[in-house]
């Protein structure tokens, strides 16, 4: 048995996640979990809400509520989406937790004692009406090259030109309008990166196995124009972890709290205590995930993202973990994903396009969307989200073959048989030599984490399984022999159990309802076929489930295309 970490990049607060979001980390992620715990494995998912930062500040403003008060809230909301989804989290945290000021305060410390942090001053725009200094992208005004009125103090997007925010004709508080600004002299705290480089740049290369959109990116980052810059990892904002060293002030830091990209990975190991104070465990109990001292040693820890993701993973947290000097776990694997657009365009959280976690699941039960995101994940290239081929999909894959599998063993059983498993011949003997060369494969893919291929071993393992009971026809062998047909029969319905093994990672309730309808909780992984197919013995008592998919008609499909069209209020 071995021990697995998962990660899923943590979602911000101040919204609700698109399923492009979904398929690029926690639906992956749930998925590899779910398969090594099927497998045997101990396994401890970790995902949180990632709390701070200006977005979260200026959406609780918007919402009328006190951020902590809106972040509680909107923490509650994601929980329940994700619960819809079926993502297993042995615990979904927060980035504002205890745990995780106090830990991104030691970070800090130890940083700063290993001398990885210097302070800088810089000069910043300061909005005396609303009485904080604002971030570039927080300040507006008329683009000096274009004349566009509501270019950013980052970037004019009506002609991409790079700005600075005094390059702005009328700059004005993008939060409250107010044109009484001014530059201010302020001082923050860098990450010295770039005194790390050749240590990350090792760790990269010693990751042979990586993907190779991560390994891309994060080479990139190293060696592309001036190398790894050093990062300012302090705000002057009022909502985050106050500055501290380690639990001791940071003199000329008082009132900033740290960067909002600084705390969030260090919630992966502040999720785990989380999780133990959450579960009446003791420290020692997550430490055995996180510390090499303390019994992390065989622990395989595995990260799961967007490609925008990329750059914070394989640089600026490992550079936090290197330059703490602590024997805290490196990630193994970070699994990246690229973009997954919507009909024709992408999909956008601030356009509001695409369809959203909230709005998938109130259409369509869980398993539908996690069959088609998974099985069309953008692993590698972006793929796309179109309604005709989601409808294709669950016609097809979910509908024709594995539903009408069970559907039509279930009651043709039902009809000649009864509700028992009968007494027949053995049978399927090609069918047990090609699942099994088939259940290797699919478990290489898994292993690999290698999702698309992965599932379309599993359609074909479904597909042989209809294959067979077509080809085998036991309800044309039942007029010359009996005993033959219900030797398949009996197949059969133990392929239905070993299908609901298998698939359980990819369509967790319908493994669920197939399990529950042989009338059986054994999920031991099939390492034997032949023995699998061999658990539900002769005499034992089953039902016919409910319909498992249901087809999407054209008429319905149609409606949802429009209704998903625009634009989300
Ligand atoms: O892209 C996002 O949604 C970020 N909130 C991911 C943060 S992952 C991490 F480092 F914690
Ligand atoms: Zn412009």
């Amino acid at each position: 048995m071995a021990r697995y970490l998962i990660t899923s990049a943590i979602p911000y607060i101040n919204g609700i996640k698109h399923l492009g979001n979904l398929v690029g980390s926690q639906l992956p992620a749930d998925l590899i979990a779910r398969y090594m715990r099927g497998r045997g494995h101990e396994v401890l998912f970790l995902c949180a809400t990632d709390e701070h930062g200006t977005p979260a500040e200026l959406a609780a403003a918007k919402a009328g509520k006190p951020v902590e008060e809106f972040c509680a809230e909107m923490h509650a909301v994601q929980a329940e989406i994700a619960k819809g989804f079926r993502l297993s989290f042995d615990h979904f945290g927060r980035s504002s937790s205890l745990q995780n000021r106090n830990l991104t305060q030691h970070f800090a410390g130890q940083l700063a004692d290993n001398g990885y942090i210097t302070e800088v001053a810089e000069k910043q725009v300061y909005s005396n009406a609303d009485g904080r200094f604002l971030p570039d992208r927080y300040i507006e005004g008329t683009c000096p090259n274009c004349g566009y009125d509501k270019a950013r103090g980052d970037q004019c997007e009506n002609c991409t030109k790079q700005l600075d925010p005094t390059d702005l004709i009328e700059p004005r508080s993008a939060i409250s309008g107010s044109t009484d600004l001014e530059v201010r002299e302020t001082k923050h705290l860098y990450l010295r990166q770039s005194a790390l480089k050749g240590e990350l740049s090792a760790w990269i290369d010693s990751k042979t196995d990586w993907p190779i959109l991560t390994t891309s990116i994060a080479k990139k980052w190293l060696n592309d124009g001036d190398g790894l810059q050093d990062r300012g990892i302090t705000r002057d904002l009022h909502w985050g972890v106050p500055v501290k060293k380690g639990t001791e002030d940071w003199p000329g830091m008082e009132g900033k709290v740290f960067y909002v990209w600084f705390d969030a990975p260090i919630e992966y190991i502040a999720c785990a205590a989380e999780w133990a104070d959450a579960n009446g465990k003791t420290d020692a109990d997550w430490e055995r995930w996180w510390r090499t001292d303390k019994g992390a040693d065989d622990v395989t820890y595995l990260q799961f993202m967007g490609k925008d993701n990329v750059p914070f993973h394989t640089l600026s947290f490992p550079a936090t973990i290197m330059g703490s000097g602590e024997p805290w776990k490196l990630v193994d694997y970070i699994k990246s994903f690229n973009y997954l657009n919507y009909d024709g365009g992408q999909f956008s959280t601030s356009q509001g396009r695409g369809i959203f976690m909230d709005q998938a699941l109130s259409i369509l039960p869980s398993d539908y969307w996690r069959w088609w995101l998974l099985s069309h994940a953008p692993e590698s290239s972006d793929s796309e989200f179109t309604w005709e081929n989601f409808q294709g999909s669950v016609n097809k894959d979910l509908a024709d073959v594995l539903g009408n599998l069970v559907s039509r063993v279930t009651k043709f059983c039902r009809a000649k048989f009864g509700e028992t498993v009968p007494q027949g011949g053995p049978t399927g003997e090609a069918l047990i030599a090609e699942l099994t060369t088939r259940l290797r494969a699919y478990e290489q893919h898994m292993q690999a984490m290698e999702v698309r291929k992965a599932a379309t071993e599993l359609r074909a393992i479904w597909v042989a399984g209809n294959e067979y009971l077509q080809s085998a026809a036991p309800w044309t062998v039942i007029k010359t022999d009996e005993e033959a047909a219900k030797g398949m029969v009996r197949l059969a319905l133990n392929l239905i159990r070993f299908y609901a093994v298998i698939s359980r990672p990819f369509i967790p309730d319908a493994a669920q309802t197939m399990m529950d309808a042989m009338q059986c909780d054994d999920w031991t992984w099939p390492d034997d076929v032949a023995t699998a197919l061999d658990t539900l013995k002769p005499g034992h008592a089953f039902t016919v489930p409910e319909v498992l998919f249901t087809k999407i008609a054209d008429e319905q499909r149609a409606e949802w295309q429009a209704r998903f069209a625009g634009i989300r209020a």
